[in-house]
């Protein structure tokens, strides 16, 4: 196989940006993903790859449940504030305030909606290992464009 020609085309496949959060451990957890997506409407199933090693994969695993944060088009930067390493106290995650849900999960203030899920299984294969997530909560905060990976010069693919 060619290594350029399949990180071209690997590339084109196309995502959305989200940031990831969970609780474990007692500290919170964010992360910034792209490779996530729906895959059952009955059940609801949203399964994300976590890279394995991660805070946010070992939170997730530990929890057992995580929220899912979509995006505006406006908040490039927000996202990037989550690329890193968490940081968090009893009010912030990165920076960025958030409150605890009924159902464990640390909600970011400021995103466009919310999708809070329930671990049903982890797929472990590859170096991200596939969190098949069960859809037990929504909210709809503001109704804008959200984010992809195309509104912005970031890659993750190949
Ligand atoms: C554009 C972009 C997309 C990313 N998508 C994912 C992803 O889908 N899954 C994942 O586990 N990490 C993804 N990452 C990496 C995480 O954002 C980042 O490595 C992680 O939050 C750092 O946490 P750690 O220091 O605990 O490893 C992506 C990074 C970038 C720059």
């Amino acid at each position: 196989m060619n290594e350029t020609t399949k990180k071209q085309t690997l590339r084109m496949i196309e995502n959305g940006v989200f940031v990831i959060t969970a609780k474990a451990f007692n500290r919170c957890f964010g992360s910034t993903v792209t490779w996530l997506t729906q895959t059952s409407f009955k059940p609801p199933l949203i399964i994300v790859a976590l890279k394995v090693g991660s805070g946010i994969y070992s939170a997730v695993k530990e929890s057992r449940c995580f929220a899912i944060h979509l995006l505006s088009t406006e908040q490039e930067s927000f996202a990037a504030d989550f690329f890193k390493s968490s940081e968090s106290d009893d009010f912030l995650i990165n920076g960025h305030p958030y409150k605890l849900s009924e159902k464990g999960n640390p909600l970011l203030d400021d995103p466009v909606s919310i999708i809070e899920c329930t671990v049903n299984k982890i797929i472990e294969d590859g170096d991200h290992h596939i969190v098949v997530g069960e859809v037990v909560n929504t909210q709809v905060k503001v109704k804008t464009s959200v984010l992809s990976l195309r509104d912005t010069s970031w890659t993750y693919g190949g």
